[in-house]
């Protein structure tokens, strides 16, 4: 029997390449969407409805696929949302969203299918993070506080689960070519900003980046990859050579000269 894979946000960018690559490999994939009925087959996958902000949501997608299937084998946490804006401009209201939707929602989504896997003693969670979670990215910070999060629970998880049978895994990619910037969270503050005139440089380099970037089935290749490990490790980099370089810079150089790079890179330097 092939294995149940559920990847949450798989309507878009990464989350759809690997319900589709996982698909073609032979693997019983099922999709989420905040926008898709239970059951509801889109190009081939057959998804689910889901708010990962919403704890009833959660619970009726996670209940109807156990009643379906009676497994869930590996989750893969994906869905996600970007946000820009300063520190200072971005507000706690809207830093509680970025983490409703990246961070609450891994949370909720690991907390329900859970249960069911260490009861069967078996199972794989993949939480999809980012480079970003690895180094603070300017005019990113709140995102990369989520991410960072994710890193950070994971790891920890990561140990509490492995006497039960089931593995935790991070993939951090680099830039891949997906639209999510047409829905990231922009800190309103950023309009009237004193920091507007470099947000405003960062942000168009940082699209560029983007626009330029791979095609996302590179992430959905190592999710393969690390289905078919036995004994995952905790963090799995996807990343061009370019962005590679840059994670091995963040733990050879000190963190000042890092960021001096950095800064470099997104044209802050005065
Ligand atoms: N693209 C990159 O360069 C990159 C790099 C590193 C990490 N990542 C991470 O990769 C993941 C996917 O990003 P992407 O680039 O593929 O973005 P995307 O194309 O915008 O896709 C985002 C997906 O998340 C879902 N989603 C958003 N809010 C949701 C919510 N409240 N509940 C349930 N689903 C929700 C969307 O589904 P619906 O709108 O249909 O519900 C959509 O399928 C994110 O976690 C992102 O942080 C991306």
């Amino acid at each position: 029997m092939s294995k149940i894979v559920l990847i949450t946000g798989a309507s878009s960018g990464i989350g759809k390449s690997m319900a589709s690559y996982l698909q073609q490999q032979g693997l019983n994939v099922y999709g989420t969407s905040r926008n898709s009925e239970h059951g509801q087959v889109i190009d081939g996958i057959t998804f689910l409805k889901l708010d990962v902000t919403n704890d009833q949501s959660v619970h009726d997608a996670v209940s109807y696929l156990l009643e379906k299937e009676g497994k869930i084998d590996v989750l893969i946490n994906n869905a996600g949302i970007g946000m820009v804006g300063s520190g200072e401009d971005s507000t706690p209201i809207e830093m509680k969203v970025q983490f409703e939707t990246n961070f609450y929602g891994t949370v909720r989504l690991m907390q329900a299918v859970l249960p069911s896997m260490r009861n069967r003693k078996e199972g794989l969670i993949i939480n999809i993070s980012s480079l970003a979670g690895l180094f603070g990215l300017p005019y990113r910070g709140v995102y990369s506080a989520a991410k960072f999060a994710i890193n950070g629970l994971s790891e920890s998880m990561r140990m509490e689960l492995i006497s039960y049978g089931v593995h935790l895994s991070v993939i951090c990619p680099g830039d891949f070519k997906t639209p999510i910037k047409t829905s990231r969270i922009r800190a309103k503050k950023s309009e009237s900003s004193v920091y507007k005139e470099e947000f405003d440089k960062v942000y168009t380099l940082m699209n560029e980046e983007l626009d330029n970037s791979g095609d996302p089935v590179q992430v959905a290749k190592m999710a393969f990859k690390i289905i078919g490990t036995k004994e995952p490790r905790p963090f799995y980099l996807v990343a061009s050579a370019f962005q590679k370089c840059v994670v091995m810079l963040r733990y050879w150089i000190p963190t000042k000269a890092f960021q001096w790079l950095m800064m470099r890179n997104y044209k802050m330097l005065k």
